[in-house]
C-alpha cells in the first residue's frame, strides 16, 4: 500500500480507490482466492434476475485477437440465492466491499421486482442491465431505444428510491450519446459503459458459428478504443458520472477513460486472463501517480 488517496464519490458512495470490477468477470467464491475484495473501490457482481436462468448452452466463449467473445446468457441463480446468507452480496459485505448489484430482466416486471429486492439490501449501488446482446427479450431490446431505456430507468428508479442507479449502456447502437442522455433525463444517478459490441466468429472446418448461439458479445483489449471514445462523447454532455469499462488490461488504459471524462473504471476480461488483474492495475496506477508526482 502506497498511502495515497485514490477515494472516489459516485452518486454519494464512498469509494477507496476508482478500480472496480465489471460485472461477469468477478466471482466472490473464485475471485476472493487470489485478493480481498475490500481492496478495490467496488466489486460488480454477475447480473442476477428474479427467477434463475439457465443461460445458453455451449460453446458460448470464443477467443478473438485481442479479445474473447461470450454468449454466457446472465445464467445466474437467482436473486434469492445471491441475498442469502450463504450468498454472494453477504459474502462480499462480510468482507467489507462496496458492492454494485447488477440485474437483468426480460420485462419491466422483472427488472423493477429485482430492483426492489436489491434496495432492500446491504447492496450498495444497483446496476441496470439494459445492454446484454446475449438474451432474447430484455437486455438489448430496452438498451438499443432511448425513450425504451429511459422509460424502464424511470420504473426501476421508483422501485429502488434509496440506492443509487446507474445504468450499463449498450456500445450496439447509432449514438450512444442520445441513450445516455434518454437515461440521465429518466433518474439514472450515473451510466456505466460500455457492455460487450455484438461480434461473430466461425469455424471454417465446420463452417458455421463457433458459438452455439451464432453471434456473442465482444470484450477486451479489441474494444478499449471504442470504449474511450463512447465515453468521451457521453462525458462531453452528461452531468452524471460515468464508470468507464472496455478492455483495460494496464494503467494507462484506466488513465485514458480518465482523460475521457470517466469517475472510474472497471477491468473485466484482463480478470478471466489474470484474476489477479484489478489488483495489479490499482498497483501500477497508484505508483503512475506517485512518479508524476515525483516528476519522474
Ligand atoms: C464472460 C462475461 C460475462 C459478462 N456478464 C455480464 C453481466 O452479467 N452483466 C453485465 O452487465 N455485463 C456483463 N459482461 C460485460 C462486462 O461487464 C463488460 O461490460 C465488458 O466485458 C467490457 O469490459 P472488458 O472488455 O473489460 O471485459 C460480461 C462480460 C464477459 C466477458
Amino acid at each position: 500500500m502506497t498511502g495515497i488517496d485514490l477515494s472516489v464519490n459516485i452518486c454519494g458512495v464512498e469509494w477507496k480507490n476508482p478500480i472496480a470490477t465489471a460485472s461477469g468477470t468477478y466471482s466472490y467464491f473464485e475471485s476472493s482466492r487470489y485478493y480481498k475484495p475490500d481492496r478495490l473501490g467496488c466489486i460488480t457482481t454477475k447480473g442476477v434476475s428474479i427467477n434463475p436462468w439457465n443461460g445458453n448452452p455451449g460453446p458460448r466463449i470464443a477467443e478473438t485477437y485481442g479479445g474473447m467473445l461470450n454468449s454466457i446468457g446472465l445464467e445466474n441463480p437467482g436473486i434469492d440465492a445471491y441475498l442469502s446468507p450463504s450468498g454472494e452480496l453477504r459474502m462480499l459485505k462480510k468482507a467489507g466491499a462496496t458492492v454494485m448489484a447488477n440485474i437483468a430482466g426480460h420485462t419491466v416486471r422483472e427488472y423493477c421486482e429485482a430492483a426492489e429486492k436489491i434496495a432492500s439490501s446491504e447492496a450498495d449501488m444497483i446496476e441496470l442491465n439494459i445492454s446484454c446482446p446475449n438474451v432474447e427479450c430484455g437486455g438489448l431490446v430496452f438498451g438499443r431505444d432511448p425513450k425504451a431505456a429511459g422509460d424502464l430507468t424511470k420504473e426501476v428508479k421508483r422501485h429502488c428510491p434509496g440506492k443509487p442507479l446507474v445504468v450499463k449502456l449498450s456500445p450496439n447502437v447509432t449514438d450512444i450519446t442520445t441513450v445516455a442522455l434518454s437515461v440521465q433525463e429518466a433518474g439514472a444517478d450515473a451510466v456505466s459503459m460500455i457492455n460487450t459490441l455484438l461480434g461473430m466468429r466461425i469455424d471454417t472446418m465446420a463452417g458455421k458459428p463457433v458459438l452455439a448461439k451464432g453471434s456473442g458479445g465482444l470484450s477486451g483489449p479489441a474494444i478499449h478504443p471504442v470504449a474511450v471514445y463512447m465515453v468521451y462523447e457521453c462525458a462531453k454532455i452528461l452531468d452524471i458520472p460515468i464508470i468507464a469499462m472496455g478492455g483495460v488490461s494496464k494503467a494507462d488504459d484506466a488513465l485514458e477513460f480518465f482523460y475521457a471524462g470517466a469517475k472510474a473504471v472497471a477491468v473485466g476480461t484482463a480478470a478471466i486472463v489474470d484474476p489477479e488483474a484489478p489488483v495489479k492495475i490499482l498497483a501500477e496506477l497508484e505508483k503512475k501517480i506517485i512518479d508524476r508526482r515525483e516528476g519522474k
